[in-house]
């Protein structure tokens, strides 16, 4: 259950996190925020670059929860081999991508790398969404193996 809501979770707030930085790079706001890794005003939020700043708020705690998931992914006895290398991959893409983020300023947005930075975040999201899925057969098999021994135990008392 827990890796479930787990990986649901990421999957969610890296889905919102595809959105804005779309929508950074759609209406050029890419370097209103040109320092790294923090915003000129700090930890401070200015409307001046209040959309790049949620891009990176947002990146941040992403990352960390795609680590997190990748962790207890490992630990589990229930994950398959395919959703361990799927949940390693979500790991590594996202460490690579938070770091093309930073690269991607620095060189004030090289179409190369922008472009590579989408690619990356597809790869993310398409291995967020295994980990996901997997996790929703082990819940079922879960809630499938409950269901029998509740039947044998009502069929033998
Ligand atoms: C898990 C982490 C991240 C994901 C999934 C992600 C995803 C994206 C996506 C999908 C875009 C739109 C690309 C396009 O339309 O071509 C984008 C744009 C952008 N991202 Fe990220 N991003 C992440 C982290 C970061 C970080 C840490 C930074 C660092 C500052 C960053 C900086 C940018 C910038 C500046 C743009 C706009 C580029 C432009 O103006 O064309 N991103 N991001």
């Amino acid at each position: 259950m827990l890796l479930k809501t787990l990986s649901f979770s990421t999957l969610s707030i890296l889905f919102v996190l595809i959105f804005i930085g779309g929508y950074v790079s759609a209406s050029g706001v890419g370097l209103t925020c040109p320092d790294w890794p923090l915003c000129p005003a700090g930890l401070v939020p200015l409307q001046d670059f209040i959309i790049e700043y949620f891009h990176r708020t947002i990146a941040a705690i992403t990352g960390l929860m795609v680590i997190i998931t990748m962790a207890f992914t490992l630990k589990s006895k229930q994950a398959p081999k395919e959703m361990k290398i799927a949940s390693i991959i979500a790991g590594s893409a996202v460490i690579a991508q938070i770091t093309l983020g930073a690269i991607v300023i620095i060189e004030r947005l090289h179409a190369h790398l922008v472009t590579l930075h989408l690619g990356i975040g597809i790869i993310l999201f398409s291995m967020m969404v295994l980990v996901t899925l997997y996790s929703s057969k082990i819940q079922n098999n879960n809630n499938k193996k409950t269901s029998i021994s509740n039947l044998e135990k009502s069929t033998v008392s």
